[in-house]
């Protein structure tokens, strides 16, 4: 199983802050953005992952994340020279994605919540045997975001992008997991009115073929689209109380890394000695010493 990290965009919501930095490198409190999506991947045991952002903003992305190993993972780079839509994605990671089923978060996505493993473990399975998994959370705002229609049985009926009026206030959130042949599927889109390669398309092929799945993120459960000056102070807020209130990092691509058994000790103490000055570094002390 693959997974895609689509970290493009010029961020243009969020100017001046994104103009000399790409968004998804900015800090949700104490790391940076890309490891909320990136270990989102982690905890569906995914290590092979492609890391799609523009030109300019690739290098960063590199300096921060590297090949991976420090996380125990194995990451690719690609250059997404437009922002022609999110099923494009998976044109561009034909080749990565070779004949595997595969998984995409955006780059601007947190997940959190109580059986977020086990929902994603088991959208997982459901990709390996030939099924897409979307996964709805409710939303006060349902015009802006691509929304799931569901029957009393949560089985998805209908899927639209950014409709007018709503059928429903679940929004598809961004993540996502296919079956293989998905490039090959993505190629058949039709550009939108707002000429982009819509995701919600893609969904739609899968629904029409009766392969579409829904899981709905419950009341227990936290997503954030940090996309705007507010949702990423709430997003940044919310992190600090819960890492507070259990003493502990959450989103921590190390910790996961080292619990799978994915980075030896010395790789985590490494780790924990270049962050030592901080909570982050702690954290990775405790998670050593804790296993002595
Ligand atoms: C995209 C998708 C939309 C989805 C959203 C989740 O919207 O098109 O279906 O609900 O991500 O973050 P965008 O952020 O590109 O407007």
């Amino acid at each position: 199983m693959k997974g895609i990290i689509l970290a493009g965009g010029s961020g243009t919501r969020l100017y001046p802050i994104t103009e000399g930095i790409s968004k998804q490198l900015m800090p949700i409190y104490d790391k940076p953005m890309i490891f909320y999506p990136l270990t989102t991947l982690m905890l569906a045991e995914i290590r092979e992952i492609l890391i799609i952002t523009t030109e300019v903003d690739q290098s960063g992305f590199k300096k921060l994340l590297g090949d991976g190993s420090r996380f125990g993972v194995q990451l690719d780079y690609v250059i997404q020279p437009s922002p022609d839509g999110l099923a494009q994605a998976f044109i561009l990671g034909e080749d990565f994605i070779g004949d595997e089923a595969c998984a995409m978060v955006l780059g601007d996505n947190i997940f959190y919540g109580n059986g977020l493993t086990k929902l994603l473990m088991n959208a997982r399975k459901n990709a390996e045997a030939g099924y897409a998994t979307n996964f709805g959370f409710r939303v006060h705002d349902p015009e802006r975001f691509g929304i799931m229609e569901i029957d009393v049985e949560k089985n998805i009926v209908s899927v639209e992008e950014k409709p007018e009026h709503p059928k429903s206030d679940f929004a598809i959130t961004g993540l996502y997991f296919y079956p293989a042949g998905v490039a090959e599927k993505a190629k058949q889109v039709q550009p939108s009115a707002r000429g982009e390669l819509e995701i919600t398309s893609l969904n739609d092929m899968y629904l029409q073929e009766g392969k579409l799945k829904g899981e709905l993120l419950g009341s227990g459960f936290s997503w954030f689209d940090t996309g705007t000056f507010d949702s990423e102070m709430d997003a940044a807020v919310l992190i600090r109380a819960i890492e507070t209130n259990q003493s502990r990092v959450i989103a921590c691509p190390e910790q996961i890394a080292f619990d799978q058994g994915w980075i030896t000790r010395e790789q985590l103490a490494e780790r924990a000695e270049l962050l030592k000055k901080n909570s982050y570094g702690a954290f990775l002390k405790k998670t050593l010493e804790a296993t002595k």
